[in-house]
């Protein structure tokens, strides 16, 4: 049996884990990292791509962009289509010049990764058996087993960045936490392909036949996304019914088509709404996605990852210079607002964009009416493009040790 100690036990190597690692190694806050999969397996899993202005900013910040700066692709604007048109929404002359990176969620966990190997802080893949305890206490512990040791690790307190299916939000007793849940009657199928994208900018398409999605990795790889039966197995979908599907859904009158090219990687991920409140019980802080889930539509998740994180180590920075509990206290609802607006907007996103099976034909008249609308209104149009490059932070860098 090791036994361990450390400030913040982080559990999770996501996002949300990695970042805040960094914030506390930025502040000189010790912290000990636990993943239960495997290296390889959390930089391959093909998530997100849309990164607000606010989290490049902060990963600016935080001195690891360098990929992010050479790599990532800078979109200053977006195409809603709908009725065989595409309708182009100047993201950054309606915000004032912000804007959205497209960059890999992979590519952000793995510059992470490499930025928490050279600062040689501990940071466990594979690590199983993994438990919380004496969370209502001011010393909780993480218990795991990794190679063949078990590890008890006592921490002031612990971040659960373990994701929706992780074990800090269920180790809470019952009754503590309210939930909020919504899930939808689709899910998205998401490609990778071979192929250069067809268009600068992210194409978000309501057809008659459903939504779809046309997005990208890099200049020769495009990711698309088809609203699909929430269970639909992806097995029904050879490759070329992938594409006819894309093309019927995307093509517009002007003749503008996705490109097709060799399919590297398919998936079905089903959507749900989800916000668990308080994201604190005692000295255990839920973030990101262990708290909260969103539909895909709006790009939200790992944007309030981000944001999360950036409110805790903020807080804990309060902590540990001056014994300042109250920041800690205050986290959870400063967390719990932004992430609000976020859920309304992410399904306000989906079910504008989104064929339900019960809808009705009014519903349906109302979507055209909706996009139609944002389209054509400039105040609409900067309600969305507010929201899409990222509302702002209440917490500032500073207060977290960043420069500004
Ligand atoms: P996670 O990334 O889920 O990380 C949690 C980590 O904890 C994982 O590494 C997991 O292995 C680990 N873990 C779980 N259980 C345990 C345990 N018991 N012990 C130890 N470790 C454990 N968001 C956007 O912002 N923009 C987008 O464009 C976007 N598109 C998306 C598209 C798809 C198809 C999907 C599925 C998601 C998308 N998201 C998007 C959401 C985004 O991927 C998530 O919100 C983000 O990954 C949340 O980060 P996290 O660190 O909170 O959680
Ligand atoms: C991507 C994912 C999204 O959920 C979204 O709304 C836009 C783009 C993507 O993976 O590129």
């Amino acid at each position: 049996m090791g036994s361990l100690r450390t400030q913040v036990g982080i559990i999770g190597a996501g996002p949300a884990g990695l970042m805040l690692g960094h914030l506390l190694h930025l502040n000189g806050i010790d912290s000990v990292i636990v993943e239960n999969r495997s290296r390889e397996y959390v930089i391959d899993r093909v998530r997100a791509g849309v990164l607000e202005q606010g989290t490049v900013d902060l990963l600016h910040a935080m001195g690891v962009a360098g990929n992010l700066q050479r790599e990532g692709l800078r979109h200053d604007g977006l195409y809603i289509s709908f009725q065989g048109q595409r309708h182009h929404i100047n993201l950054t002359e309606l915000t004032g010049g912000r804007a959205i990176t497209v960059y890999g969620q992979n590519e952000v966990v793995k510059d992470l990764i490499d930025a928490r190997v050279a600062t040689s802080r501990p940071l466990y893949f594979e690590a199983e058996h993994v438990s919380v305890g004496a969370l209502d206490s001011s010393s909780p512990v993480i218990r795991f087993r990794h190679g063949d040791v078990d590890h008890d690790l006592r921490c002031d307190v612990i971040a659960g960045c373990d994701g929706f299916h992780g074990v800090c939000r269920p180790s809470i007793p019952a009754g503590v936490l309210s939930m909020y849940e919504r899930t939808y009657p689709f899910g998205w199928l998401g490609i990778l392909a071979e192929a250069a994208p067809s268009s600068d900018e992210l194409v978000y398409t309501l057809h008659e036949r459903g939504f779809a999605l046309f997005s990208m990795r890099s200049p020769k790889i495009t990711r698309l996304y088809l609203q699909v039966p929430p269970d639909e197995p992806i097995e029904k979908w050879p490759d070329d019914a992938i594409w006819e599907e894309m093309r019927t859904r995307m093509t517009t009158r002007d003749g503008w088509t996705p490109t097709v090219g060799r399919i590297i990687q398919k998936g079905v991920t089903p959507m749900r709404s989800f916000v668990a409140a308080p994201m604190r019980y005692g000295r255990l802080f839920l973030a990101g996605d262990s708290a909260h889930i969103v539909p895909p539509t709006g790009a939200k998740g790992l944007n309030l990852a981000a944001s999360d994180v950036l409110v805790l180590a903020s807080a804990l920075k309060a902590f540990y210079e001056g014994g300042r509990t109250e920041r800690l206290d205050e986290y959870s609802d400063i967390c719990l607002r932004r992430v609000w607006k976020a859920q309304r907007f992410s399904w306000w996103m989906t079910s504008t964009l989104h064929r339900a099976p019960e809808e009705t034909a009014f519903d349906h008249q109302r979507q055209i009416a909706d996009l139609d609308y944002l389209t054509s209104s400039r105040a609409a149009m900067t309600s969305l493009a507010e929201q899409y490059v990222g509302l702002p932070a209440e917490v500032s860098f500073a207060s977290a040790g960043l420069p500004s």
